[in-house]
């Protein structure tokens, strides 16, 4: 496949063009086009040893032996422990935690007796002799190496021959045949092909790091998210100690999986109970709170919903919303105001997710929906109470996948009641489920506050 000969890339999706353009044709974006003095050699060098395609019958099938760490957070998200000759982008905000991440997992990884060659483009070795340290990494199978030439990579990985190589990161990388910055578009391409052919060739697993820019992507052409085997986003509020690692995309297992971990002094901790970091003190219990049981990747999750309304008086009412999608809280205001008749009307709506966690699933709708109309009128579900389904235009409570999960997270963690859509079998999971077929239907479990028997709590106006 010949390339275009040209001067100017894409910043956002590695697309050339030969002139500068405003706005890129292929993903639309604007003022996208950077210059670029390279463009990689059109043909081929030929190769010494060619390698001859083979009918699938001849083909020896390798049980695909993963590397398990042992961090079990980390062995789930990479879909059960890390796929020899597999190649792994890790993205994430500088300062998230990548590098404290790929080391501890470069010691788990040496602790199962394989060898682990770790390079560092933006740290001296000292420094990343300071981290390990300070996690715990000792000597033995782990070796490090400050390069960025991306050749000499290769060449000391293949002396080494580790079972798995990290490379922290991608943007500090360069190829000498190529005259452009390191972090430049076709560096970062370029550099990151190189390395994925490494993994494939060799079987060595590798880990590129690669750091996010403000708007969220990769740095970098997206070509490198299609290049790789695995992309992991390692997120989370600064301000806040848990962290999470998330797959979006696998070749080697589901995506949307989530790990959680908490940053301390010494290093990235798993955190095998996530559920109880997404939920407030009162456990939905509170007028403006509701718990979605939700499901993230193979595992299900409690997270806590909270919504507040205000009077926005003489201006335009706002919609702040964090942590669910924006566009799904306006469907399920809609459908509230129409369907049930629940007036939010010009007032500022503010939706949020209890520990900064991020959902995109619609089960989450009904819980939204519960905690703004408890926001409005003052009123609250039964502490205790989970919920779970998709909102409709109808005002409709619609089914989702994989109930009986969210049922048992919710018994487990001593949830009394889960309000679902229809089509719930209840039997197994313990928790005591109410169907709802409609916004309406939710709407009855909402109570004053304080009605509950002792009369200890006061009431709030409605
Ligand atoms: P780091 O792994 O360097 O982030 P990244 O590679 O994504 O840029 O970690 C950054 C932060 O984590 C840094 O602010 C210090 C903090 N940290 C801890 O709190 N505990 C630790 O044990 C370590 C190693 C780092
Ligand atoms: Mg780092």
């Amino acid at each position: 496949m010949a390339r275009v000969k040209s001067a100017f890339v894409c910043r956002n999706c590695g697309a050339r063009a030969s002139k500068w353009a405003g706005r890129c044709a292929e993903c639309q974006e604007w003022d996208s086009f950077v210059e670029e003095v390279d463009e990689p050699s059109t043909s081929l060098a030929p190769r010494a040893s060619v390698e001859r395609p083979k009918r699938i019958d001849d083909i020896e099938s390798a049980g695909m032996q993963r590397l398990v760490t042992g961090i079990a957070e980390l062995d789930r998200v990479l879909g059960g422990g890390i796929v020899p000759g597999s190649a792994v982008l890790v993205g994430g905000d500088p300062g998230i935690g990548k590098s404290t991440l790929l080391l501890q997992a470069a010691d788990a990884i040496q602790k199962r007796g394989a060898r682990v060659l770790y390079v560092t483009g933006e740290e001296s070795l000292q420094q990343t002799k300071l981290r390990a340290e300070r996690i715990g990494v000792g000597s033995g199978e782990v070796f490090l190496l400050a390069e960025t030439n991306a050749s000499a990579i290769v060449d000391a990985a293949r002396e080494l021959r580790p079972a798995a190589l990290v490379v922290d990161s991608i943007q500090t990388l360069y190829r000498d045949d190529l005259s452009s910055a390191p972090g430049s578009v076709s560096q970062v391409r370029e550099c990151g092909a190189a390395l994925v052919r490494f993994a494939k060739e060799s079987g060595t697993a590798v880990f590129l790091v690669g750091h996010v820019t403000k708007e969220g992507v990769i740095a970098g052409p997206r070509v490198l998210e299609h290049l790789v085997d695995t992309v992991l986003q390692f997120e989370g509020d600064r301000h806040q100690s848990f962290r999470i690692l998330r797959a979006a995309k696998n070749r080697f297992g589901a995506t949307h999986e989530i790990g959680v971990f908490a940053m301390r002094d010494s290093g990235l901790a798993e955190v095998e109970n996530p559920s109880l970091l997404f939920l407030g003190e009162d456990r939905g219990g509170a007028p403006g709170a509701a718990v979605a049981a939700l499901i993230e990747g193979t595992r299900a999750l409690l997270v806590e919903v909270q919504a507040l309304v205000a009077e926005a008086p003489g201006r335009p009412p706002a919609r702040r919303v964090t942590g669910v999608d924006s566009d799904r809280v306006a469907l399920v205001q809609a459908a509230l105001e129409v369907r049930a008749g629940v007036r939010v009307g010009a007032r500022d709506v503010f939706v949020n997710l209890v520990g900064g966690v991020v959902v995109d699933e619609p089960a989450v709708d009904l819980a939204v929906a519960l905690a703004l109309a408890g926001a409005l009128t003052g009123r609250a579900l039964p502490a205790g109470t989970a919920v779970f389904g998709e909102v409709g235009l109808r005002g409709e409570v619609r089914a989702v996948t994989r109930a009986s999960e969210r049922l048992a997270e919710a018994a487990r963690l001593g949830f009394k009641r889960v309000l679902a859509p229809r089509g719930v079998e209840p039997a197994k999971s313990g928790a005591n489920v109410a169907v709802v077929e409609t916004l309406a239907d939710a709407l009855r479990f909402l109570a004053p506050v304080g009605a509950a028997p002792d009369g200890s709590r006061s009431r709030a106006g409605s």
